[in-house]
């Protein structure tokens, strides 16, 4: 505890705060902020690993946006709110002015942080403007920009210019498609077309070479970010982490071109034939994975992203792959929030006769008609829309709902002995043999965890994540960008032809558990949570006739950052010792009912007192200064008879305000 916490505000921002070094992870000390200027003199020096990764998604670049517009014209005309750095809590996409600060932002805190980039799609607008609609070179321009953008951040001046695109890079940076980043949005058959190809030019910085043939085919593949052990790249790496890139698209139930995964022929099909075929490859030389991509997997009883043979093939891979895969991470929902899937059932994780009743859409094949044509007859009007999640609210909260429905139907430990936390984990598989057989053995590997992270896109506030990764024992080992992942190919080209259509090997039977179940080398740790407020930046209040909006006092802090929202590990709500599956199947049991938290003891009838115990924080996000626990304790005490409901929903209301970025309480969705 003492140690995470030191080292995640070290991190944070070593400007607001004493950092005290740990490990090898952290190197800031107060008022040195990690600068370009600040940066080792050659840039050709090794980089040591620093164990964490950052996680961009949904930029959504608009060069129609115009400041003092009217957000519900898409900040393209009218006069209103619409703020100079975005219109935060609106349907409005993002402002070149944010784009620049957040990349500003990033070049000046995390540059130098990090070891790679997860960047999970739509770098274009949304096509939400009948007045101006959009083209496809409209969005591979908007896309240039945005790899532009990135490059200008992580770029290593003393290579650029030579003949390989692929080592201008300080760390590897990995791209996915987002369903907006083609047109027309969520329609694209299999490759080699027009779009693969311009993104195979767009991202040339980010591709290894010899995954160009397979990014033709279907615009998905994958990049060494961790060398092996024996400091190698590729086939020859013993070890080593790499980032696979899936292109959901492939896999996404909008996408009226394609038929599912499990046709032969079909784009998905193929794709998850390649992953299963990478996955192998990757356990016979002890790689780990990470598998990204843009639209989840979401799978609820009002939102099925996913065609469900592609969902089921992916649940089932995710389970046979667990000692190769670290994580599962996507975007395209604005949304911060999680799943877990369930793969004995390999249905969705609630009782099937309360799911819509979605009607089997006519797959028709692609016939080169219109956008409209092809998309809209697919809008339905009572499922949560991402396109457009503010308009959506009341969607977004049924989706939550849904979330937590499912959460529901997870196992819940039978209650424990014992007085603190630690000392009381009914979690704790030597305590509780029957939870274990349910959740899959000690590990929980009968789930499958997929994690979200909200937008830079500001429908709430715009966001971005870092991810805390283990890197104990790789301390020698250095960052290397551009290292060909497989020289002549051989074993994958008879991998290729040896194809198997069938499920995949599960792990060894003297395996152990994989790293998204058991801590070890690579193995999530915790998100630092960052958010803009713009309300704060944009400093634009409402004028007393509640219709226009007027500059708030001059004298304010309006300087743009991204700040903290919160940190699971040190957050005091969430209590996320680390991101294990078991971590996040205990915090989804909480998010159904606080109560089940490890200080109740068993036939306890005395549920104030299990309340008050479990809800006791000091402030709400934040630990304040010198607060009196027992105090607050007595203060809940007192109260806790009449708001024992509104306790109990403690880490459900955090969960929500959380998805919305701070944005919207909980209390005011009445959730
Ligand atoms: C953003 O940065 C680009 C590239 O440096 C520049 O051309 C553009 O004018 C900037 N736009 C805004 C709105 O600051
Ligand atoms: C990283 O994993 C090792 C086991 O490989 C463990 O001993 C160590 O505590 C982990 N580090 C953190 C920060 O949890
Ligand atoms: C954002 O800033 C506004 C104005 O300063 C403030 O009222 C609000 O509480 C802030 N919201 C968050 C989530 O920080």
């Amino acid at each position: 505890m003492q140690f995470s916490k030191a080292f995640t505000l070290g991190f944070l921002a070593a400007a607001f705060v004493t950092a005290t070094p740990v490990q090898n992870q952290i190197v800031l000390s107060p008022g040195e902020v990690a600068s370009v200027h600040d940066a080792p003199a050659s840039q050709s020096e090794p980089r040591k690993l620093k164990g964490r990764f950052l996680h961009v998604t949904d930029i959504h670049p608009d060069p129609f946006y115009l400041t003092g517009s009217d957000p519900s014209e898409r900040c393209h005309r009218g006069k209103g709110g619409a703020g100079v750095l975005g219109a935060e809590t609106s349907g409005c996409d993002t402002p070149f002015s944010l784009v620049n600060e957040t990349f500003a932002w990033i070049k000046e805190n995390l540059r130098d942080e990090i070891d790679f980039v997860i960047w999970t799609g739509d770098s274009a607008r949304h096509d939400n403007d009948v007045n101006i609609p959009r083209s496809d070179s409209q969005i591979f321009t908007l896309n240039r920009r945005i790899t532009q953008g990135m490059v200008d951040v992580f770029g290593k001046p003393d290579n650029l210019g030579d003949d390989d695109p692929t080592n201008d890079l300080v760390v590897p940076i990995i791209p996915t498609l987002g369903n907006n980043d083609i047109f027309p949005h969520n329609i694209m058959t299999d490759g080699p077309n027009k779009i693969t190809r311009e993104f195979s030019d767009i991202w040339r910085n980010f591709i290894p070479q010899d995954q160009y043939h397979v990014f033709d085919k279907g615009a998905y593949f994958w990049t060494q970010v961790v060398p092996g052990t024996n400091g190698k790249m590729g086939l020859a790496s013993k070890g080593g982490l790499s980032v696979i890139s899936l292109n959901t698209i492939y896999f996404f139930g909008s996408n009226a071109a394609v038929d599912g995964c499990d046709l032969k022929g079909e784009p998905g099909y193929e794709q998850m034939e390649w992953l299963k075929i990478q996955l192998q490859l990757m356990r016979d030389i002890g790689m780990k994975a990470i598998l990204i991509g843009h639209v989840p997997p979401a799978w609820t009883s009002t939102k099925q992203s996913w065609d469900e043979t592609c969902w089921k093939k992916y649940v089932l891979w995710s389970k046979q792959y667990r000692d190769v895969i670290v994580g599962s991470i996507y975007g395209h929902m604005n949304l911060d929030h999680f799943m877990v899937h369930d793969s004995d059932e390999l249905k969705p994780p609630h009782d099937d006769s309360k799911r819509k009743k979605k009607k089997k859409k006519p797959k028709r094949k692609w016939t080169g008609r219109s956008a409209e044509e092809m998309v809209a007859p697919e809008m339905d009007p009572s499922e949560f829309d991402e396109e457009n999640p503010v308009y959506n609210v009341q969607n977004a909260e049924s989706y939550l709902n849904s979330l937590r429905e499912a959460f529901s139907y997870l196992p819940t430990p039978i209650g424990a002995v014992g007085k603190s936390d630690e000392e009381d984990d009914p979690y704790d598989e030597n305590q509780n043999a029957d939870y274990s057989q349910k959740i899959g053995g000690r590990w929980g590997e009968r789930y499958v965890l997929s994690i979200v992270g909200p937008s830079v896109v500001p429908n709430y506030f715009p966001t971005l994540r870092v991810i805390e990764y283990n890197i104990t024992g790789l301390d020698d080992v250095n960052v290397v960008v551009g290292g060909s992942n497989a020289k002549p190919n051989d074993d994958l080209q008879t991998l290729r032809n040896n194809k198997d259509p069938s499920t995949p090997n599960p792990p060894s039977k003297t395996a152990p558990p994989g790293p998204a179940y058991s801590m070890q080398p690579f193995t999530f740790l915790g998100i630092t949570q960052y958010y803009a407020n713009l309300t704060r930046i944009n400093g634009l209040k409402k004028k007393a006739d509640d219709q226009h909006l007027e500059l708030r006092d001059s004298t304010e802090d309006r300087t743009f950052r991204y700040e903290l929202e919160y940190n699971t590990r040190t957050d005091k709500i969430y209590k996320l010792k680390d991101m294990t599956v078991k971590s996040y199947l205990k915090l989804a049991r909480e998010i159904v009912d606080a109560t089940r938290r490890g200080n109740k003891k068993q036939g306890d009838k005395d549920k104030t007192r299990d309340i008050d115990d479990s809800a006791v924080e000091c402030g709400d996000l934040d630990v304040k200064e010198g607060c009196d626990v027992e105090e607050e304790k007595r203060k809940k005490r007192r109260k806790s008879k009449k708001h024992h409901h509104k306790l109990k929903d403690h880490i459900w209301h955090t969960f929500v305000k959380r998805a919305f970025v701070g944005t919207i309480e909980g209390d005011e969705l009445g959730m």
